[in-house]
């Protein structure tokens, strides 16, 4: 669990967009990246080139590697299913399966390997990752009751269970709280916080309160114009982003000086 992330050179097209342009970067395991900047500087672009999600899009291209540990991704003979398997992703909106129980929720992603498993390994991996989303005590006694039944904050952290079951080695998370109150966003930001432990985590947000409380490293990222390509303007420790930043861009970005 929890690998290291290396973005060589990265240029990412919708069709012939170019939306984002030579990035590279190191992500620590055990760590949490954050990825941050305006609208449209292509932060959700290269958060999906990270697990192969993107070229679900029809004329989404990617060029440059992706190396987890040693291995580029996008290398000729890699499966780009059993990549999604190794990578988990979170998304803005909390989507469990409505009619699915809180159980079976958890267990969708493990369910399409191993239909034949054990029910006390199936009992164990629900208990284990509904503890590590912090949402066990919440929902032990009604884990046959259906996911959409639980509060928003709720489901986002069962999202992050179902995401975790898997036991990916890195976690993706874009805007995962978003669409939460406070409180829950607090509850998932102390989550986040104890998932690096386990997991090497990049999460995508416009809250600059939260990359800061959660994140060690942040990548601010920028568009010069309209229909330039976004690119990494800076990446650095989370501290240094947020109190001394190397570029004028990301100070101005940071202070809020910017449209
Ligand atoms: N499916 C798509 N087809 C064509 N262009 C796209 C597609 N998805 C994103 N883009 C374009 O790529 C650029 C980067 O978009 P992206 O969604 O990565 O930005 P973002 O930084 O995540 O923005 P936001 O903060 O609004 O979520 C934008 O110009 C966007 O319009
Ligand atoms: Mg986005």
């Amino acid at each position: 669990m929890a690998k290291r992330m290396e973005l060589k050179n990265l240029n990412i097209f919708y069709g012939d967009f170019k939306a984002v342009e030579n990035v590279s970067m190191v992500i620590e395991p055990r760590s949490v990246t954050a990825f941050i900047g305006p609208s449209g500087c292509g932060k959700s672009t290269v958060l999906r080139s990270l697990d192969r999600m993107l070229e679900l899009t029809s004329g989404a291209r990617v060029e440059g590697q992706v190396l987890l540990d040693e291995q580029d991704i996008y290398a000729p003979r890699v499966d780009p299913v059993r990549v999604r398997q190794q990578i988990g992703m979170v998304f803005q909106q909390p989507n469990p399966f409505p009619t699915m129980s809180i159980r079976d929720n958890v267990l969708a992603g493990i369910q399409l390997n191993s239909r034949r498993m054990p029910k006390a390994r199936k009992d164990e991996i629900v208990e284990r990752s509904l503890k590590g989303a912090n949402l066990w005590n919440e929902v032990k006694d009604r884990l046959n009751a259906p996911g959409n039944g639980l509060s928003g904050g709720q489901q986002q952290r069962l999202c992050i269970a179902r995401a975790i079951a898997i036991q990916p080695e890195v976690l993706l998370m874009d805007e995962p709280c978003s669409a939460l109150d406070p409180v829950s966003t607090l509850a998932v930001e102390d989550l986040i916080h104890e998932l690096k432990e386990n997991y090497t985590v990049v999460i995508v947000t416009h809250n600059m309160q939260q990359a800061s409380r959660v994140s060690d490293k942040t990548g601010f990222f920028n568009i010069k114009g309209t229909g330039t390509p976004g690119r990494l303007i800076e990446f650095d420790a989370t501290e240094k982003i947020f109190t001394n930043p190397s570029e004028q861009d990301t100070e101005r970005y940071i202070t809020g000086q910017f449209g």
